[in-house]
């Protein structure tokens, strides 16, 4: 039997197969479900910036103002409350899940900016969990914005929020940065242990006929792994963190090809919305199937085997392929 361990954050996993943040985390009993199905390790739904930063004005205004105007200072702020419990029930469920569960536990922290807000990460780590994930999610539309103070921001929170923990801290960035490989190394060096590559951006539509904005979340499928798999081959050696690859991930087959680019573990959040926690045990499968006919021994084997800097032809992640598969079409369209 092919050897499936892993290490992710200096934890060892059964297998790289992780459960991304999503509602699923939401429930003691999903959790306990992810881990009987095989899954190896779990990431809790976020805590977002906003309901902590919420919770602490509607206190103050309750406080200055007495219990009469408690509802009105709540109406004040969106409601947080409808898609997640508040901050403290999220600290006791991270208690709770540990204490039901042996696999390990991710907390996730959802914000842009330092501030009072980051001592949530001391709280995540008090209540028990193994590692902690920081998603820095940020839509720059400011014409003001440059670059390299967006950049220096998200280094600036990666190192106030190290401040905050001893356990290890993965970040989860969007894809969209100039250069990715210094600014991977800027946050190594702030104190992250791990990346997450890449958040999917949810991209809102436009009703023409109500001509309102529609907030819209579909879910993934495979294609959309190949812009994590192919960061992680290139950064892969370069910056010393673990990768976790998150985006697109549904098959056995892409949970090989995360691994051969060089990935610790793949994630999945879309796969297990949409075909629940009995998809598991068939991926771990095909998996260990795979890997037996073409005699590999252990995920550790195959881990960066398809890096970058591992295949025959490295210019293949880089421009040149992009020339290549251009002209491709050339030939099927006999031009
Ligand atoms: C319904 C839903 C809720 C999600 N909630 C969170 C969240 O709270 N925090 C977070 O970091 N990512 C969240 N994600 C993103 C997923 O963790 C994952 O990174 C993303 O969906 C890409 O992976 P996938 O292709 O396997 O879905 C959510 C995704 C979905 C579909």
């Amino acid at each position: 039997m092919p050897d499936l361990t892993t290490t992710y954050l200096g934890m060892k996993l059964k297998n790289p197969l992780v459960a991304s943040a999503s509602p699923l985390s939401k429930k003691l009993d999903n959790v306990k479900k992810l881990e009987d199905a095989g899954i190896s390790a779990v990431v809790m739904y976020s805590l977002f910036e906003e309901q902590i930063i919420h919770e602490s004005q509607a206190l103050d205004f309750f406080l200055s103002h007495g219990s009469e105007s408690y509802a009105e200072a709540l109406s004040y702020f969106p409601k947080m409350e409808s898609y997640n419990v508040g901050p403290e029930d999220y600290l006791e469920l991270i208690a709770k899940i540990k204490k039901s569960v042996s696999i390990p536990v991710i907390g996730s922290l959802n914000g842009v900016s330092t501030g009072g807000w980051v001592e949530y990460a001391k709280k995540i780590e008090q209540a028990g969990a193994d590692a902690l994930e920081l998603n820095i999610y940020f839509v720059p539309t400011d014409a003001d914005t440059q670059a390299v103070d967006l950049e220096q921001e998200h280094v600036d929170l990666v190192s106030d929020v190290r401040k905050q923990v001893s356990i290890p801290l993965a970040i989860k960035l969007s894809p969209y940065f100039t250069s990715m490989p210094n600014f991977a190394s800027r946050l190594a060096k702030a104190g992250a242990n791990g990346l997450v590559l890449f958040n999917r951006f949810m991209q809102p539509d436009l009703d023409i006929e109500t001509l309102e904005v529609v907030p819209t979340i579909n879910l993934s499928n495979s294609t959309e792994m190949r812009l994590p798999l192919r960061w992680i081959a290139m950064l892969y050696g370069k910056v010393k963190v673990d990768f976790a690859l998150t985006s697109g991930v549904h098959t056995s087959n892409d949970v090989l090809k995360a691994m051969m680019a060089g990935a610790n573990v793949a994630m999945m959040a879309s796969e297990l919305l949409a075909n629940g926690v009995k998809t598991v045990p068939g991926i771990l499968s095909g998996m260990t199937e795979w890997m037996t006919n073409f005699e590999y021994e252990s995920v550790k084997q195959m881990q960066g085997s398809m890096s970058q800097r591992a295949v025959a032809d490295p210019a293949a992640f880089e421009r040149a392929n992009y020339m290549k598969v251009l002209t491709s079409f050339d030939n099927r369209l006999n031009v």
